[in-house]
């Protein structure tokens, strides 16, 4: 059993997904500190939990997934705080995610905005309603993306359309999206947790071992730290010494399925 809070709620499907709801439909799931703090929690859990194969995240209501961190909340902060807002989201949810040992899914079914559209790209994959609409406008608040947007959205469509997408601050639909990489479909509104599920079952067969591995080699080319060919390598070697690398070897020999457990 995973953690539920009024602000996020969970589902645990017996492929073992996790659906993560954002629950805040009113204020279109606008990240405020106690959604973010308690989505923090239910994170937490799923990554020890080895009953979660996978992890999809959207927003409640059919208006928007997140349409961003809480405006109001955050109207009086000072400098010390507003860094302190912007430190502690990286910490909890969105580097979090990012090196989550589950693949991620932002089912965007929505507006996916400022703080919604950094959830989403801190996501390992997107799939995105037609009647989506994506964006950054910060800079019309006079601050700017404190959620990786700035760093994320360079690396996933390059670094002019970022520079347009973060300094007019437009939206853009969801085929632009699609056309910029920056969701990896587009579905209709009936299509959007079929699709994403559709996508966690072909992950959640394979073995849980290499797909993390696979998540930190992949982070570690974007990570300037790093030398993601070193860490492949590493990562490479590490997985001969894994069960489900001799049961998944095993099995294609036996031409039966694998059963993988995940050590
Ligand atoms: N923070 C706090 N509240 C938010 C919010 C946010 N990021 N986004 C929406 N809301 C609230 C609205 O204040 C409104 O609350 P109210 O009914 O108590 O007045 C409610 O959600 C519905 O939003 P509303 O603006 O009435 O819907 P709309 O359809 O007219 O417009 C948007 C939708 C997304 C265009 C508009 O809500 C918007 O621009 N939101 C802010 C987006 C943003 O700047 N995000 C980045 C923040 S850093």
């Amino acid at each position: 059993m995973i953690a539920t809070s009024p602000f996020i709620l969970t589902e645990l499907t017996e492929s073992n997904i996790l659906l993560i709801t954002i629950n805040r439909p009113d204020k279109l799931n606008a990240l405020n500190r106690k959604t973010i703090d308690d989505l923090h929690e239910v994170l937490v859990e799923a990554e020890q939990n080895k009953e979660v194969r996978v992890v999809i995240i959207k927003g409640a209501g059919d208006k928007a997934f997140v349409a961003g961190a809480d405006i109001a909340e955050f109207a009086n902060y000072s400098v010390e705080e507003g860094k302190q807002m912007s430190s502690q989201g990286h910490f909890k949810i969105f580097n979090f995610l990012e090196n989550f040992s589950k693949p991620t899914i932002a089912a965007i079914n929505g507006f996916a905005l400022g703080g919604g559209l950094e959830l989403a790209l801190a996501c390992h994959i997107r799939v995105a309603t037609d009647a989506s609409k994506l964006g950054f406008p910060e800079v019309g608040l006079g601050v700017i993306p404190g959620y990786g947007g700035t760093q994320r959205l360079a690396h996933m469509v390059g670094k002019g359309k970022a520079f347009e997408m973060i300094l007019t601050g437009e939206m853009i639909n969801a085929q632009e999206a699609y056309k910029w990489g920056l969701v990896n479909y587009v579905v209709s509104k009936e299509e959007l947790m079929p699709k994403c599920i559709e996508i966690s079952k072909k992950i959640s067969t394979k073995s849980p071992t290499a797909i993390a591995a696979a998540i930190r080699s992949i982070n570690a080319g974007y990570n300037s730290q790093l030398n993601g060919y070193e860490v492949e390598i590493e990562e490479f070697g590490k997985s001969f010494g894994t069960e489900d690398f001799k049961e998944g070897v095993s099995a294609f020999l036996e031409k039966r399925k694998p059963n993988f457990q995940g050590n």
